[in-house]
């Protein structure tokens, strides 16, 4: 049987932050559990406490660290506090999986290039929360995904990688949006072995 994803080992440490399903979470955590990646997934962080990501994380034992960021004085405070539990956690990574939250100065100062997102399509268009839905009414013929480091602004960040494909005649949105998932939960883990290599 794989060890779990979260198992104690030298291997580089990297903290998820999801929001909601969690798909790109569990395609992760499976490349983890099956060598493709050699690292560990030391914690997901949500802000939803009731997300089906959570679910996932407690399936595979992977630590869950869950706040609901109104709890807190600021974004400084709430951010502050994640910072100080990913620094004990010795975290070389933070993957945002879906996670609806624009990251402030704090997280980025402390972890600087080292806060990575992957957004479904092909950017920098259609950046913000509804990529492919955007993209499809637009009518482009060539979605994509991208990978991309995380900087203060909305999708903005230096890109890393991109998977493109063009649409098939009459593909409805559902059917697009399937084969950007997949690609997603290819190409993220593929992306975040290359970054550990580095
Ligand atoms: C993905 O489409 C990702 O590109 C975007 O949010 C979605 C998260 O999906 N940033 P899931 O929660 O990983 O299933």
């Amino acid at each position: 049987m794989n060890k779990p994803a979260s198992a104690t080992n030298n291997l580089p440490k990297i903290a998820i932050f999801a929001s909601g399903f969690g798909s790109n979470f569990e395609a992760i955590v499976n490349a983890v559990e099956n060598h493709e990646i050699e690292a560990t997934i030391a914690c997901l962080v949500v802000d939803k406490p009731d997300c089906f990501a959570v679910q996932r994380a407690i399936n595979h034992n992977i630590k869950v660290i869950s706040f609901n960021p109104k709890d807190f004085e600021s974004k400084m405070h709430y951010e502050s506090m994640l910072v100080e539990k990913l620094l004990a956690e010795n975290i070389q990574l933070i993957v945002l999986a879906g996670y609806m939250r624009i990251i402030g100065d704090t997280l980025l100062q402390s972890f600087h290039k080292k806060i990575i997102n992957i957004h479904p399509a092909l950017l920098p268009a259609f950046p913000g929360k509804h990529g492919i839905t955007d993209a499809y009414n637009y009518g482009v013929k060539v979605f994509g995904v991208t990978v991309h480091f995380v900087d203060n602004g909305i999708d903005t960040g230096e890109i890393i990688d991109q998977e493109a494909f063009k649409m098939k005649d009459n593909q409805s949105i559902d059917d697009v949006e399937t084969q950007i998932h997949t690609i997603e939960h290819r190409l993220y883990p593929r992306v975040i072995k290359q970054l550990l290599s580095k």
